[in-house]
């Protein structure tokens, strides 16, 4: 759906707000798409924010997931959440970012450095900010963040330990600008692909790596089709939960404040869940044959072209370098000039 088309769409789902938003709200089962398979942190975060809705309505509402990508690639479920024909997504926010440009500070490289930085700058103003923003912006609204850790490199080929030891390696990479200028920085040119095509393709050796948490790796099965793993770290994966702002605003305001905490809740879950899981995940990963690389004396160079090369490329889309300085100062770092 291109610009003109999305923006007709969201109109005319703003425009039915107004006449529903009077009539009550009838029991719902909520539709949630959800990108990855069981067992990663985007289906915990829903299975979390259903048990809360349930307990919060009185088991009034609940919602069914659909994992996978099941209904759709991430970004169309973007687009089907703005129409209205889709109910909710769980998806990583990488994909929300071509919908609504502003959200890219939580997906520019070496960031965010810990979980503990994801949760300040998603439960904080910075976050508050960029719903609304992301509402204006694509017509759906974040109800709730899943923390899935850092992407970590995953390929069929080789030991990668430097930046040099990049090159000739073809990896997939979401459709996410930010992203793709972050390899090219380290002197490859990635493969943009939706999510829901990257098993196939791992598989069929049309691309030999692509990045992502440990635990997403392994509620995907990379296991099965990649061997060896670097920590790059450079981005730490936030999946938020959003809602269709049709779907929501068509809600009674009680509802509404349900559906809210329910979201918080689920986030809390999910942080609960990373602390908990990620590194027996790991260990698992290993135990079934994944070769794990640090980059460690390595990675100052990984931090040093990323971050020159990409930061300045998007101020003007994340609203200024000045936005990035507000992160940077939530997160207690030195600000850019
Ligand atoms: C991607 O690589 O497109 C996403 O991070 C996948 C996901 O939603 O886990």
């Amino acid at each position: 759906m291109n610009a003109i088309t999305r923006l007709k769409a969201i109109s005319c789902a703003v425009a039915t707000i107004a006449i529903m938003a009077a009539s009550p709200t009838l029991a719902k089962t909520f539709k949630i798409a959800v990108g990855d398979g069981a067992g990663g942190t985007q289906h915990e975060l829903g299975k979390a924010f259903i048990a809360a809705l349930e307990a919060k309505t009185g088991k009034k509402h609940t919602a069914t997931l659909f994992l996978n990508g099941q209904l759709g690639s991430e970004e169309d479920t973007v687009n089907n959440a703005a129409t209205g024909t889709l109910d909710m997504s769980i998806l990583a926010i990488n994909n929300v970012t071509p919908f609504s440009p502003t959200v890219g500070t939580l997906t520019l490289p070496y960031v965010i450095l810990s979980l503990e930085d994801a949760e300040k700058l998603t439960q904080g103003p910075i976050g508050q900010e960029l719903i609304e923003n992301t509402v204006r912006d694509a017509g759906v609204r974040i109800i709730g963040w899943a923390y899935s850790g850092f992407r970590v490199l995953t390929n069929s080929k080789r030991p990668v330990e430097s930046v040099a030891d990049l090159k000739g390696l073809v990896v997939r990479v979401p459709k996410n600008q930010i992203m793709i200028e972050t390899y090219k920085a380290w002197g490859i040119n990635p493969t943009p692909m939706a999510w829901s095509e990257t098993f196939s393709a791992l598989q069929q050796r049309v691309v030999d790596g692509q990045d992502n948490p440990y635990i997403t790796v392994h509620a995907m099965k990379f296991d099965e089709v990649q061997r060896y793993v670097t920590n790059i770290r450079y981005i730490f994966s936030i999946e938020p939960l959003i809602i269709s702002e049709s779907v929501f605003q068509d809600l009674s305001a009680q509802d509404q404040k349900s559906i809210l905490e329910a979201g918080q809740e689920a986030t809390k879950h999910s942080a609960k869940f990373l602390r908990t899981k990620e590194s027996e995940i790991k260990a698992e990963l290993t135990a079934r044959g994944m070769k794990i690389s640090d980059p460690a004396g390595n990675e100052a160079e990984f931090i040093s072209l990323a971050t020159k090369a990409v930061w300045p490329k998007f101020y003007e889309s994340i609203g200024g370098a000045e936005k990035l300085n507000a992160a940077l100062k939530v997160l207690g770092r030195n600000t850019v000039q």
